[in-house]
């Protein structure tokens, strides 16, 4: 094959694209804060960029494989790509695959590797094709630049890997071991966020109640004390966290919502199935009723809030009895939002070889079934918080001249025709509810934003 050609210039500018998780999207903003360090700044839309990150997802079948399509995009006619660096969790897993497969590709960058993204691209545009998989001891975090986003809400990774080896997930493999940052990295990087006009900030982690930390008097703390500690920094006006397991939920988190107004009434919390036997063959280590009783402390700590969770269909030998029991469990919950998924087989993790994989067509119809429950609930919470008044942060513009789109507390998207800018928090009445949106009437604006 003819050898693949890219652009020996150093790059001007640069674009990432992220796919997956949150964490993503926080490494994925990182690694531009790296590359503008470099002097590369992003690309204008619709432009084509001389440097293209792309930040992958390897937990389902199908995110893994677009990494392929979208190098294949890249191409331009002539034959030729603009300077391609595949990052993110396909990168890890399957890094010398790709630099294989896609000749165009000339960095394979894992999630715990790239803040040496800068030298590998020096390397680059002299032609030379590098993989950085490696997991190092020391955190990524010490070496890169201080935040400088600016927006009203953002993401603070606090807690990065999963020792938890759910046997369908390919996370462990991806992000490696269960890592805590330190409390002071993490209230400096919150400074800098608020200075820099985060109103809100949301706390990552693939299991984020796993954090553990110090505070500077040297008392051990959870992700309850953390918060507690976030919340009473100027000018931080919410806290959300995200994603949380259940086996790591301590009892002072659960009473933070019931007494930290910043904390936003809000949980996620997968779950997966609401069959015990299923469970127990997912290795989530709870049982369906635990999960319950969970949720009910929850809710008497903070009678509004608002649970959201994850779910797989068609996990291996799932039977039609097992699957009703997740319809129950879901029937009991009500969710306010949700995400469900057909059970995918990864690589190298244990369910992939199971026996008694499930037919495409029997998860497409338990998926289905799930789905119309999870709907009539979302739309059902929605159209119960009719008639409230609430504060709603203001994210973006909506699709229409002169309307606007944000947040209520309960995480729900609120959209408005009223004059406001990003960053703004209103009073909003809600008035009109769909099935993923609100309609609000401003009341009060009560502070913008800078
Ligand atoms: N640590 C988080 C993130 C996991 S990935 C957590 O435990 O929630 C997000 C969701 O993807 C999971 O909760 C699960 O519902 C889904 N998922 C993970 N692996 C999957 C697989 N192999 N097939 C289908 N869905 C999967
Ligand atoms: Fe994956 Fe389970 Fe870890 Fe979540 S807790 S990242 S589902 S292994
Ligand atoms: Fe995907 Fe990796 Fe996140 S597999 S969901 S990008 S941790």
């Amino acid at each position: 094959m003819k050898p693949h050609t890219t652009s020996p210039k150093t790059p001007r500018t640069y674009r990432v694209k992220s796919f997956g998780c949150q964490m993503n999207v926080y490494d994925g903003e990182r690694m531009g804060e790296l590359l503008a360090e470099k002097g590369i700044v992003p690309a204008p839309e619709g432009e084509e960029a001389d440097l293209v990150v792309l930040n992958t997802c390897h937990i389902r079948e199908k995110a893994a494989e677009k990494v392929y399509s979208d190098i294949g995009r890249l191409r331009r006619e002539d034959g030729t790509s603009p300077l391609i660096a595949v990052a993110g969790c396909v990168a890890q897993a399957e890094g010398e695959e790709i630099m294989a497969r896609a000749p165009a590709v000339s960095m394979v960058v894992g999630p715990q590797a790239y803040h040496r993204l800068p030298e590998m691209l020096d390397k680059a545009v002299k032609g030379e094709r590098a993989t950085d998989t490696d997991m190092p001891a020391i955190a990524k975090f010490d070496q890169l630049p201080k935040r400088k986003r600016r927006s009203p809400t953002a993401f603070l990774t606090v807690q990065e890997g999963c020792d938890k080896f759910c046997t369908y997930c390919v996370v462990p493999y991806t992000r490696g071991a269960e890592i805590s940052r330190p409390y002071s990295d993490l209230i400096d990087e919150a400074h800098r966020l608020i200075e820099a006009g985060a109103r809100e900030i949301t706390l990552l982690g693939q299991n984020v109640n796993a954090w553990s930390g110090e505070d500077d008097k040297g008392r051990r703390l959870g992700l309850a004390g953390l918060i507690r500690a976030l919340a009473k920094l100027d000018g931080m006006e919410r806290i959300r966290y995200t994603t949380s397991h259940p086996n790591d939920m301590e009892d002072d988190l659960i009473a933070a919502h019931g007494e930290v107004a910043e904390l936003m009434p809000y949980l996620h919390l997968p779950v997966q199935s609401g069959n015990n036997r299923v469970l127990k063959a997912m290795n989530r280590a709870h049982t369906a009723e635990g999960y319950l009783r969970l949720l009910e402390r929850f809710r008497e700590a903070r009678p509004d809030i608002a649970l959201s969770g994850d779910f797989i269909v068609g996990f291996p030998g799932e039977t039609e009895a097992e699957f009703e029991d997740t319809l129950r469990l879901v029937d009991e919950v009500r969710y306010a939002a949700a995400f469900s998924f057909k059970y995918s087989p990864r690589p190298g993790t244990p369910a992939a070889t199971m026996d008694n994989q499930i037919a495409k067509e029997v998860m497409d119809d338990r998926l289905q079934r799930l789905q119309a429950r999870l709907n009539r609930d979302q739309l059902a919470f929605n159209q119960a918080s009719v008639g409230k008044t609430c504060k709603v942060l203001v994210e973006r513009k909506g699709k229409h001249e002169g309307q606007w789109l944000g947040k209520s507390p309960w995480l729900q998207s609120v959209w408005f025709d009223a004059p406001a800018a990003i960053g703004d928090m209103i009073e909003a009445e809600l008035v009109e509810a769909g099935p993923n949106s609100i309609r609000g009437l401003v009341r009060e604006r009560v502070a913008s934003f800078g």
